[in-house]
């Protein structure tokens, strides 16, 4: 019905007003008795063969809805209720801010992508958290960033101070240094900045009651070098895990002629799925499986999941494949997992 009847109409409009349109109707429609109810039904697949234990923490499944979404934790309750085994939120800044001006998001139908320039548009971490207080047994993986206005040479502080505001809140914490649309953001993954961030935030870690997992998420324009520098740095540092991958700058993959492939930004969807593929493919090979990975980028079947996690993927994650398929591709991905472990 999505994918017929939905999808088209909303296609028609702005991506942005959409995802706003889509916000106020969810919520609004979640305070309808049952709503929730017959959501959970029809959406949520239930199954031993999906649980996954990762880090001490138990998924339901290994479904996630990817950072960017959600970015502010206004929906994150409704959005479970359509069968994610976890929710990212964010990308979180410690002051809130605007992002980049509109029009920033864009649609490349034929290739079933998304080019966005969003520049980490969110209301900040203190309105993030008033939001998290009433979270119950959803898995929530907590996105930090940093502010536009921050330089590189303090990024560190506003780093630490998400993850000190955000820790009793979130289950695991992912740290971006890889979005393209914040200027100069994607220099972090450079050896020298990314290891004293890293060693930072597992200090203050170490410091907690219990420590909660660290994750890096990386960018799959990275060249085999900087990969590999990389997944020596997480095995040295004993960090837990990499989330590969976040949008792209490369538009080569796109076969179409649609001038909205030069629209500055980040790709995400179909185009970059052969990509994060690689990456995934080259990390757990170079670590022989030290670490888990959360594979995204450009999942838009049960085919496609099943196969990033054969590429080296412990967990998957989704957003762009979420706009072009609908809410029933998590099901879809969770039968096929159940149907491959029978
Ligand atoms: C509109 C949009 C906004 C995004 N915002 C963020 C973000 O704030 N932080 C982040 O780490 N990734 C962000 N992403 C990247 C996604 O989390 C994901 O890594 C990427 O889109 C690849 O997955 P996909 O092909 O399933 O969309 C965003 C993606 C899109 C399309």
């Amino acid at each position: 019905m999505y994918k017929q009847l939905i999808k088209p109409v909303l296609f028609l409009f702005d991506p942005e007003k959409v995802h706003d349109f889509i916000f106020f109707f969810i919520r609004f429609s979640f305070k309808i008795p049952f709503v929730n109810f017959i959501i959970k039904k029809i959406y949520t697949q239930e199954n031993l063969l999906l649980e996954r234990n990762l880090w001490g923490i138990k998924f339901k499944n290994p479904i996630g809805l990817a950072a960017g979404f959600d970015k502010d934790a206004d929906l994150y309750k409704e959005l479970s209720s359509f069968g994610f085994g976890f929710i990212e939120i964010g990308t979180i800044t410690p002051l809130p801010q605007k992002g980049n001006p509109k029009k920033r998001l864009f649609r490349i139908k034929e290739e079933n992508a998304i080019i966005n320039r969003m520049g980490f548009n969110n209301k900040g971490v203190d309105s993030v958290i008033k939001r998290l207080k009433s979270k119950n047994k959803i898995i929530i993986g907590g996105n930090i960033g940093k502010n536009k206005n921050t330089p590189n040479n303090n990024a560190i502080n506003d780093y630490n101070f998400c993850f000190n505001s955000l820790f009793p809140y979130v289950d695991y914490f992912a740290v971006n240094v890889s979005s393209p649309n914040t200027p100069n953001l994607r220099e972090l993954q450079d050896k020298k900045p990314l290891k004293k961030i890293l060693v930072s935030l597992i200090n203050l870690n170490s410091k907690k009651k219990k420590r909660k997992p660290i994750l890096l998420k990386i960018s799959p324009d990275l060249n085999q070098n900087q990969l590999s520098d990389i997944v020596d740095l997480i095995i040295n540092l004993k960090l837990d895990g990499i989330i590969a991958t976040n949008t792209s700058v490369d538009r080569s993959k796109i076969n179409s002629n649609n001038i909205i492939k030069n629209e500055k930004g980040g790709l995400s969807g179909k185009p970059i799925y052969d990509r994060s593929n690689e990456v995934i493919k080259f990390i757990s090979k170079k670590s022989k499986n030290k670490f888990p990975i959360i594979g995204v980028g450009g999942i838009h079947s049960a085919k496609d999941a099943i196969n990033k996690i054969k590429a080296g993927a412990s967990l998957v994650q989704i957003y762009t494949g979420f706009i072009y398929e609908g809410p029933s591709l998590i099901k879809k991905i969770n039968k096929e997992i159940i149907n491959q472990n029978n």
